[in-house]
């Protein structure tokens, strides 16, 4: 049995480097759900398919041949990597996943990799929906002020309200803490004592070394 690590929050909390720098130090798999969400988008972008067409949507997402690794995406044998974060990505992903067809690819994706390896996966809905089962889950937060700093840190004209509204307020899998999610924030804590501590929890809960 391989094990998930689930680490939810929303955006700019801090996920992407605490997932990954986790991931490092317990040799476990790095996965990001939400370079899925936004490959898929691109890939809708790009066929130039309206975003209220959801028909359209799911079709494209289902037709699609996706492969992945680490925040590589590659669909159709296409590498979207340098879009994910294009303006028009970060606009458009937050009503292209609300789709069910986009959540039910992404969904089998990450469940057919997870049955292959150990692996730390960040999102929105990981511990509450993907893999409600496992035991390791982390709800990751920051102050809006902390998380619209970091976003415009990394220079990036980012809408995280917008998306946090629209991901928060959908029907279908929408960001919610996990009741068994343990909560972390880190307004005021560096990438790696937020690593630290969750390794500590997770020493806790029987999984890991913390080192
Ligand atoms: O940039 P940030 O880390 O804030 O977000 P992301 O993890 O790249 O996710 C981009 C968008 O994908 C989110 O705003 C959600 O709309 C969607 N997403 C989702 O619906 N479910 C997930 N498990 C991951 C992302």
């Amino acid at each position: 049995m391989h094990r998930v690590i689930a680490i939810d929050g929303p955006a700019a909390s801090g996920k992407s480097s605490v997932a990954r720098l986790l991931a490092q130090r317990l040799g476990f798999e790095y996965v990001n759900s939400g370079a899925l969400y936004r490959a898929l988008t691109w890939h809708v972008l790009q066929n130039g398919v309206a975003l209220h067409n959801r028909e359209a949507i799911a079709r494209l997402a289902g037709a699609a041949r996706v492969q992945f690794h680490d925040s590589r995406v590659l669909i159709n044998g296409t590498d979207s990597t340098v879009h994910l974060r294009d303006n028009a990505v970060n606009s458009a992903v937050s009503l292209v996943s609300q789709v069910p067809q986009v959540r039910a690819v992404v969904n089998g994706l990450l469940r057919g990799y997870a049955r292959e390896r150990d692996a730390v996966i960040e999102g929105r809905d990981i511990g509450s929906a993907v893999f409600p089962a496992t035991a390791f889950k982390f709800y990751i937060d920051a102050s809006p002020e902390v998380r619209w700093q970091r976003r415009a840190a990394q220079g990036e004209h980012d809408t995280i309200t917008a998306r946090d509204e629209l991901d928060s307020a959908r029907t279908i899998a929408p960001l919610i803490i996990a009741p068994d999610a343990d909560l972390i924030d880190t307004s005021a804590l560096s990438i790696d004592e937020v690593s630290r501590e969750i390794l500590r929890r997770l020493h806790g809960k029987g999984l890991a070394q913390a080192g």
